[in-house]
């Protein structure tokens, strides 16, 4: 017999983290929302090292990193001595790429879905090489994942020298077969980047399964850490990696490089522990399970009322699910910007092609009613 009490979701919980009770807060995977408990650790963390500043840094921050980076590999299946932080997934993506070596002819191959500012991140790692950028085009929606491997496949050549691929897709909340993806780059001679912005605690994750060179995340989406926490691990043989601000540590290993990169607040690093536990509390596993189940019920809910499609096949999504707006929307701010306003509703719109996708995402405090509003708020929506 289980005597474990029942986990509360919805808005019985919504209190544990400081949002607005006035905004019906559908973007979770946005910037991510710290609960309480967490913010609290941090201030901890803060108040600790304003008492000593030298004492701290000298005597307890490089030990205290490393414990934190110890627990956020066991949480990702990976040895603590690949597992470095950085202030957000993009940085670590641009450590990645900007201490790889290319030659005019290489390709860098990524997907015309990966994150706008990723690709700006590999079209300058490239160009200052002489590389090119090479996309392949997953068709949205996406029927299996199936096709998204074919489009990939289709764009790998002998050139590619590495790929770039996200692990769960921001404009549509897809989840890529990354692991098939890793098998057929590496046998086709390229190295493999993924990025996993939104993956950790959003999906379960363990770095051996996947098989990528290089795994980038962020703690501050669904891990409930404090904002600006990012993380890179590297595959044993793959830790040759420079942080993109070069420090004291310089020549002493991914580890030392990362761990510091001049003077800044690690607070944010040294509460993933907590937040874990947090994670861990509410649900871990059961959580995510339930927040894929409510996102995929709250998509299809706005697709059967809009009769349109969702960006995907169910199986394929977690907590984010992008459906498609109906065609009368063209303006995705306009859009945002009088759910925002005139209904606080957050959430997200996106063009893609010559359509425009609402991006749904399910969170621990969020239930089935808050996508109802949002149905009714886009029904009212004037485009006058
Ligand atoms: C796939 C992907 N990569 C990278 C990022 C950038 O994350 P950050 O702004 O935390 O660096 C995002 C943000 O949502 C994302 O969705």
């Amino acid at each position: 017999m289980n005597d474990a009490p029942a986990i509360c979701y919805g808005h019985a919980v919504r209190d544990l983290w400081p949002l607005d009770p006035a905004i019906n807060y559908l973007n979770h995977g946005g910037y991510g929302v710290t609960p309480r408990e967490v913010l609290t650790e941090q201030t901890r963390w803060r108040d600790r090292i304003e008492r000593n500043p030298t004492g701290f840094m000298v005597e307890v921050y490089p030990g205290a990193i490393r414990a934190a980076a110890a627990a956020l590999a066991s949480f990702i299946g990976a040895d603590a001595d690949g597992v470095v932080f950085a202030g957000n997934a993009t940085e670590a993506c641009n450590a990645v790429l900007r201490s790889l070596d290319f030659a005019p002819g290489n390709e860098i191959l990524t997907t015309d879905v990966a994150y706008g500012a990723i690709t700006k991140a590999i079209r300058y790692a490239a160009s200052r090489c002489g590389a090119a950028l090479a996309a392949a085009t997953i068709p949205l929606p996406l029927a299996t994942a199936d096709d998204a491997l074919a489009a990939i496949a289709a764009k790998l050549s002998a050139r590619t020298r590495l790929v770039v691929i996200d692990h769960i897709v921001s404009l549509t909340g897809c989840r890529l077969p990354v692991e098939r993806i890793a098998t057929l780059a590496h046998a086709a001679g390229a190295r493999v980047l993924v990025d996993g912005a939104h993956a950790p605690g959003q999906i379960a994750l363990d770095m051996a399964t996947i098989g990528a060179d290089w795994y980038v995340g962020n703690c501050h989406k669904w891990l409930f850490a404090p904002r600006a926490c990012g993380f890179l691990w590297g595959a044993p043989d793959a830790r040759d990696i420079h942080p993109p601000v070069i420090s004291h540590g310089y020549g002493s290993g991914m580890v030392k490089e990362f761990d510091w990169t001049g003077t800044r607040d690690p607070s944010a690093f040294l509460s993933v522990p907590a937040a874990i536990a947090f994670h861990r509390r509410i649900g871990g596993t059961g959580l995510m399970a339930r927040n894929a189940a409510l996102a995929l019920e709250a998509a299809s809910m706005l697709a059967a009322r809009w009769g349109t499609d969702l960006a995907g096949p169910r199986d394929m999504f977690a907590a984010m699910v992008a459906v498609a707006l109906p065609e009368r929307f063209k303006d995705a701010v306009r859009l945002r910007n009088a759910l925002a306003q005139a209904h606080g509703i957050e959430t997200v719109v996106q063009a893609h092609g010559d359509r425009l996708w609402l991006r749904v995402a399910a969170q621990a405090y969020n239930e089935l009613g808050d996508y109802e509003g949002l149905a009714a708020a886009v029904d009212m929506v004037s485009l006058d």
